[in-house]
């Protein structure tokens, strides 16, 4: 699957539901992270989180890795002091642990039969007594490939309007309304959240799991945030 140029991708940061889940990553990341602690994002994307905890918390030592060249190599020219790498959430290994370890709206670009390794390795970057913070979008749960096909165009639906709503520009909206061709067709791979629970549930213990968009109660599509630990 293509994504969007970097610059694109940034902006839609702006008008996305999305952008409220990740200001909650930073709060919970400044609860969690001492000054001068190490931080990794893995599949940092063109690293805005991390240019935003730059700006925030200049003490925090930040590493950014995802596989996309073109992501990391913008990472380094806007964001120069962040360490970026070019790396796969299911084999890139570090040294040394992180004391936090983040992967925000991402794994649902992994194959779901991946999406365990993947996990299972991000639990092997953090320190111990570190924590790992991972946010993703899930889907309405279903039992069968029609019923995710269906699940998909409503959570895109549902994404493209409040997208619309947050004044997008047509660059933006293009992208978004991309992501519901995506994820119909099963080019992303967003699960529900009663199949990545336990995914999550066999690499960590301490899970504390809560929905950022929609606001309404539930436990259907949206955005969501896992705080996995002390590890
Ligand atoms: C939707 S973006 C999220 C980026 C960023 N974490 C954020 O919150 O804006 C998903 C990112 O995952 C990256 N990605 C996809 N598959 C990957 C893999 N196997 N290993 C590392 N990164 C991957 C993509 O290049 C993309 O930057």
């Amino acid at each position: 699957m293509d994504m969007p140029v970097p610059e694109t991708y940034e902006a839609g940061l702006q008008y996305w539901p999305y952008r409220l889940s990740l200001a909650k990553v930073l709060e919970a990341i400044q609860v969690t992270t001492l000054p001068g602690a190490t931080v990794l994002d893995i599949m940092c994307g063109p690293g805005y989180l991390l240019g935003q905890l730059c700006k925030a918390y200049p003490s925090l030592r930040l590493t950014g890795v995802d596989i996309e060249e073109q992501y990391i190599d913008f990472g380094r020219r806007r964001y120069p002091n962040v360490s970026f790498e070019v790396g796969d959430v299911c084999t890139w290994r570090s040294t040394d642990g992180f004391s936090t370890v983040v992967c925000t709206g991402a794994l649902h670009h992994v194959p779901y039969g991946n999406q365990g390794a993947a996990i299972h390795n991000i639990s092997r970057m953090v320190k111990p007594g570190g924590v790992v913070i991972i946010s993703d979008c899930y889907v309405d749960e279903y039992a069968n490939e029609t019923e995710r096909r269906l699940a998909a165009a409503k959570l895109g639906d549902a994404y493209l309007r409040e997208t619309i709503r947050a004044g997008a520009p047509p660059d933006v909206l293009a992208w978004t309304a991309d992501i519901t061709k995506n994820d119909v067709c099963g080019e992303e791979f967003k699960p529900c959240l009663r199949d990545r629970v336990p995914l999550l549930g066999a690499a960590f213990k301490n899970i504390q799991t809560f929905r950022v968009w929609p606001e309404e109660s539930g436990t259907g599509y949206g955005d969501y945030i896992h705080i996995c630990g002390p590890c």
